[in-house]
């Protein structure tokens, strides 16, 4: 009985992770899950400074755990990372990409840098990730989560580049599913709805409140409520489930 419960608390005991935007919101509620569940945590940001406090967050609890830095939208650079972080975790069985920005605009207002940069992020650096740790995953049977967004499948207006990055990512995750099942990779994605982050606080109050009123739920969510659905499909419930998008958004897409 002990054993069968101390299995279930810490379903990633031995596992190594590497969650990308780890220094705050999402990203490091999903770091500090994976640890808390026994995982080893490689954390990422755009720099190490910024995603150190996670880094020492993960330790208290008892794992190996590290920052590191880099542009996710930068292939070769994310390429040395991933190889010095499975030079010092010896290995790689989770792997989140969950990094991501907005510059939303309306369409005629929308400059070209601001569409390449959101698409460069958020779909290319999860491309990047994949690339560089798929091989590894693929000898340890392990599993992708992909942080995509409830636009990706609605669509929403200013958010043309978001949403179409991240409507990508859930055709990058599909396919990927597909090209990894054979080697027993399980690929899915995470769909947040609107939750309460860097990325949502500056939202214009009134905008807030109307999208608030339009949740079923009547709530803006929780970082740890999109960190729940990942630890569960990183974890032994998941293991049976590939190319699918978990749509976590309080009914908001319904
Ligand atoms: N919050 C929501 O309502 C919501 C809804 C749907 C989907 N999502 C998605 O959930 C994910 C996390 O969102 P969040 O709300 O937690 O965002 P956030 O609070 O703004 O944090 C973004 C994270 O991504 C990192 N990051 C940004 N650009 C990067 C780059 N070029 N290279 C490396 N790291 C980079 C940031 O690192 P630094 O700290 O170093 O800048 C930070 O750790 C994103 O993919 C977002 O699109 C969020």
């Amino acid at each position: 009985m002990t054993d069968q419960r101390s299995t279930n608390d810490r379903p990633h005991a031995g596992k190594v992770a590497l969650v990308t935007g780890a220094s705050r919101g999402i990203g490091r509620a999903i770091a500090l899950r994976l640890a808390r569940g026994g995982a080893k945590v490689a954390c990422v940001a755009t720099s190490a400074e910024r995603a150190q406090e996670t880094a020492d967050a993960c330790q208290a609890l008892g794992v190996q755990s590290a920052a590191y830095g880099v542009d996710v939208a930068a292939g070769a650079p994310v390429t040395e990372l991933v190889a010095t972080i499975l030079a010092e975790f010896g290995g790689l069985d989770i792997l989140v990409n969950n990094a991501g920005i907005t510059r939303d605009q309306l369409l005629l207002r929308m400059t070209e840098e601001d569409f390449d940069r959101v698409i460069d992020v958020n779909l290319k650096g999860t491309f990047n990730f994949v690339r560089a740790g798929a091989r590894t995953l693929m000898k340890s049977r392990g599993r992708i989560v992909n942080i995509s967004s409830v636009v990706g499948v609605t669509g929403n207006a200013g958010q043309a580049n978001y949403a179409a990055s991240k409507a990508g990512v859930i055709g990058l995750t599909r396919s990927l599913a597909k090209e990894l099942a054979s080697r027993g990779v399980c690929v899915n994605a995470v769909a947040p709805g609107l939750i309460a982050t860097d990325m949502t606080s500056g939202l214009d109050p009134k905008a807030a409140e109307a999208l608030k009123s339009a949740i079923p739920l009547a709530r803006i969510g929780d970082p740890e409520e999109i960190a729940a659905a990942v630890d569960f499909l990183c974890g032994p419930g998941g293991a049976y489930i590939t190319g699918q998008t978990l749509i976590v958004d309080g009914g908001l897409s319904l």
